[in-house]
């Protein structure tokens, strides 16, 4: 059983989960490589993708929504699980009361389990790094806004604990399928 993890990311945070999954599965006894949406070119050589992105403005990043579409065949054919980076610090629930997480579902996320008929998906909290030089017109932008600042908390809030647990229940359900064909 040969995983891909696949991301998309801008800052970097987004690939650390990704390769944490990674790491997960192959301690699990899966083969699994986290690799970056743009370098992958052919799905053949995996059986399952993890496939996952940062979340800006409310939406999944391009490249990872790209990635889905140009690969739906493939994908909608393997077990695929999507995940999604981005909420930032470490309120649980919004002032309206929403769950922080399900709040920060990308837009796209309805699309695409039309598309590929995913296993599962997530949201992770994700990290933010105010000296890290803005990557965009957009962010150059958004970082002269006053009200972004409150919007977006520096620091790193990635849940190591939750990401393990999602990633070693995707290896659970690799593991069982595995099993099913054997017997
Ligand atoms: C300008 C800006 C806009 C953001 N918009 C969102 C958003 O709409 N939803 C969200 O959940 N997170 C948002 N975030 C938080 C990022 O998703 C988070 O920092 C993420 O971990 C970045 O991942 P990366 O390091 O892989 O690029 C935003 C961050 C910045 C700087």
């Amino acid at each position: 059983m040969n995983v891909l993890v696949a991301y998309a990311t801008r800052h970097g945070s987004t690939a650390g989960i990704a390769e944490r999954i990674a790491e997960v599965l192959r301690t699990a006894g899966l083969a699994a490589e986290a690799h970056p949406v743009d370098e992958v070119r052919d799905l053949t050589p995996y059986d399952a993708v993890v496939l996952g992105g940062a979340a800006y403005m409310f939406h999944w990043l391009k490249d990872a929504t790209a990635f889905a579409r140009r690969h739906r065949a493939e994908l909608a054919d393997r077990p695929v699980w999507l995940f999604s980076s981005g909420p930032l610090g470490t309120d649980r629930v919004d002032e309206e009361g929403h769950d922080v997480l399900e709040a920060a579902r990308p837009k796209e996320f309805d699309e695409l389990t039309g598309l590929l008929h995913p296993r599962g998906e997530q949201v992770f909290f994700g990290a933010f790094d105010p000296e890290a030089p803005p990557i965009g017109l957009g962010e150059r932008l958004v970082g002269h806004l006053p009200a972004a600042k409150d919007a977006t908390p520096a620091g790193d809030f990635r849940d190591w604990e939750a990401i393990d647990a999602w990633a070693a229940m995707i290896a659970t359900a690799l593991t069982a399928g595995q099993e099913e064909a054997r017997s």
